[in-house]
């Protein structure tokens, strides 16, 4: 009976891993269509050049509320994105972010 239970547990521990890799894909596509035209091809007429987004939570500059509240609100030259990324798009794109 143990055994069981055991084999649940971890089929529940895989499937909520497959979920976290289809919200990263996600969030990947968010990025690709709004933050990648800029943080991975700065185009020359932008003023302050993008900085590369890899890394960013392993260098821990930025605390994660932070870096929400900079695609919520913008800063600087970069635009708000508020009101389009919000939710479950915003997690998503958390999440992937965390994986660059
Ligand atoms: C129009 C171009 C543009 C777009 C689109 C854009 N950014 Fe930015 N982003 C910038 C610029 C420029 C900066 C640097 C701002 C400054 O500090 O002066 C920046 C800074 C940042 C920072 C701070 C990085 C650091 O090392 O300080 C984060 C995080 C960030 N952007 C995330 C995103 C995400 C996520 C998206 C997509 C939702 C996005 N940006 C879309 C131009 C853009």
């Amino acid at each position: 009976m143990r055994f069981v239970w055991l084999g649940l547990v971890l089929i529940l521990a895989a499937c909520s891993k497959v979920d976290n890799t289809k919200a990263i894909e996600n969030g990947g596509y968010t990025y690709d269509e709004n933050c990648a035209a800029c943080h991975d091809r700065p185009p020359a007429y932008l003023h302050t050049v993008p900085p590369s987004l890899k890394g960013l939570f392993a260098s821990k500059k930025l605390t994660p509320q932070q870096v929400r509240q900079i695609i919520s609100e913008g800063i600087n030259t970069m635009p708000s994105f508020g009101t389009t990324i919000k939710g479950k798009d915003l997690d998503e794109l958390m999440l992937f972010l965390e994986t660059q």
